[in-house]
């Protein structure tokens, strides 16, 4: 079993996106085991982002996430890193096959409607920058 996080980053949330996000989530199998609606702050998105912090897009980004309200989530399953990336689809929605979230409903590489942790070392350290306590 693992974990990773999900964000629905607001351009999901402002467009009615939440429950057909979760759905796709749920119909894998995989299993929510914490979530709420919250708006980042500067200091959270940053350092949520910190690896991209000499990307030209970065202060573009990080005003993104802090922008409007974005759901957050811990999902659980069989290889639930690799599994949500792949429901996800490519970073560029241009390239997100059809039939992925990004790939259904997305064309822009900073509005892509949703985020999952890369790696299980990734997935650890934004767990733990979202939701505390609870470990990976
Ligand atoms: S990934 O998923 O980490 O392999 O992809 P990566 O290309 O490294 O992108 C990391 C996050 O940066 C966002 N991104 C961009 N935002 C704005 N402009 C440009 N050009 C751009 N390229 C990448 C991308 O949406 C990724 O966000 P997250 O939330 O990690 O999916």
């Amino acid at each position: 079993m693992e974990r990773t996080l999900v964000l629905i980053k607001p351009d999901g949330v402002r467009r009615n996106l939440v429950g057909e996000v979760i759905s796709r989530i749920e119909r894998r199998g995989l299993d929510i085991i914490a979530m709420d609606l919250r708006t980042l702050d500067t200091e959270t998105a940053k350092t949520h982002y910190e690896e991209h912090a000499a990307r030209p897009f970065y202060n573009s980004l990080v005003e993104f996430i802090t922008g409007g309200p974005l759901v957050a989530m811990v999902v659980e399953g069989e290889r639930a890193v690799e599994a949500v990336r792949a429901l996800a689809g490519a970073t560029d929605p241009v390239s997100a096959a059809p039939g992925t979230i990004r790939g259904d409903y997305a064309l822009e590489v900073q509005e892509n409607i949703v985020h999952g942790s890369d790696s299980t070392y990734s997935a650890e350290r934004e767990i733990k920058l979202f939701f505390g306590d609870l470990a990976v």
